[in-house]
């Protein structure tokens, strides 16, 4: 029997280099060895409050996005979290046995509290417990995602081995995070400081859709310094995350060439950045060109969108069932 993979990506709008290199390039190789669900997370997305009008396009622009890449719906099960409301009838049940500390200890959930003081609200905090949900409900042992995604992977364990316990059952297995890399990825950002994220404004991401006029113009706008002052001396963290970045898009001899002026203090950044915008338009360039037309072949969406929610509901609903009788509700 194949291992079951599961992962998603909020729909607060576009991919961009973060989500691909941290997510999407696994789920792409994934495909031909495991029995894959792929989904787009619209409910994780209500913690921010989207309009309607944005809600449905951000949808939409994860599901292009997903199959520019190359995620292959005869392969993979691609489907959109919200047409499978048997996630939240599995999310309501981890919820019972959650607990109010170990919820408020996550550092996902301190971030926001810091970043939002004005809206923490119980689907941040239970945001975990949904993600849990996503992953418990096809009992999946291998979820690609970034680096920043682990410990909410420690807590689907948690719950999923609570649930265990409860019940007296090996009924969970146990998720964990996976990469092809030995380490998980993190793309750092354009702004100088942490990692690429939606959330960090449109000026720090490279979106897959950006056109190359606006990867030039972000690059050129990145965070820089004025330049090393001494031979071979640590980089600061803006220039390391450009250097970062460099190592995922651009060659080893590109890198190593900027890399010896940098530390022969002959780097110019203007010539570093350019080179780095145009590997980056070279590494999108294949997407680029997909998602127009997919954006524009609506029946094809429809009928992705369509038979995914088929499959992913048939593989919930076997749990769903089995999680009922585990807990006791029983017909008259
Ligand atoms: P964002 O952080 O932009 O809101 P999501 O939280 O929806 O994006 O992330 C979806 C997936 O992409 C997760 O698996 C996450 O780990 C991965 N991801 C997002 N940003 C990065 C990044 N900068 N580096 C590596 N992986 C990332
Ligand atoms: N929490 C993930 C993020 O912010 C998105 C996500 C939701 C997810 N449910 C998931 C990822 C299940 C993997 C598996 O990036």
């Amino acid at each position: 029997m194949k291992e079951t993979v599961v992962s998603g990506i909020r729909s607060t709008g576009k991919l961009h280099l973060g989500n691909y290199y941290g997510a999407v390039k696994n789920f792409i190789k994934m495909q031909d060895e495991y029995n894959c669900y792929f989904f787009i997370a619209d409910w994780h997305s209500l913690t921010t409050h989207p309009t309607p009008e944005n809600l449905h396009g951000n949808i939409k622009n994860v599901v292009v996005d997903y199959l520019a890449c190359g995620l292959d719906p005869e392969k993979s099960t691609i489907y959109v979290q919200s047409d499978v409301p048997e996630i939240i009838e599995l999310y309501l049940y981890l919820n019972m046995n959650a607990y109010l500390g170990e919820l408020e200890r996550a550092t996902s959930f301190k971030d926001k509290v810091r970043s939002s003081p004005d809206n923490v609200n119980a689907g941040l905090l239970t945001y975990p417990v949904l993600m849990a949900a996503d992953i418990l409900i096809h009992k999946a042992t291998k979820v690609p995602v970034g680096k920043d995604q682990e410990q909410h992977l420690e807590m689907a364990r948690t719950f999923g081995n609570r649930f265990n316990r409860l019940y007296n059952q090996e009924y969970f297995p146990e998720p964990y995070a996976f990469s092809y890399t030995d380490k998980l990825v993190k793309v750092p950002g354009l702004d100088g400081k942490g990692k690429m994220g939606k959330s960090e404004g449109d000026a720090n991401c490279i979106y897959l859709s950006d056109t190359p006029e606006a990867i030039r113009k972000k690059v050129s706008r990145a965070v820089t310094d004025g330049g090393p002052t001494e031979e071979n001396q640590q980089k600061p963290e803006a220039i390391q995350n450009l250097f970062d970045l460099m190592k995922i898009v651009s060659t080893e001899d590109t890198l190593t060439h900027f890399d010896d002026l940098y530390n022969k203090m002959a780097i110019r950044y203007g010539d570093f950045k350019k080179q780095l915008a145009e590997d980056m338009v070279i590494a999108t360039e294949p997407m680029r060109q997909r998602i127009n037309d997919i954006a524009n072949d609506n029946a094809y969406l429809q009928k992705v969108v369509r038979l995914g929610a088929e499959k992913a509901r048939e593989s919930a609903q076997r749990t769903i069932k089995e999680v009922r009788e585990l807990i006791g509700f029983k017909s008259f």
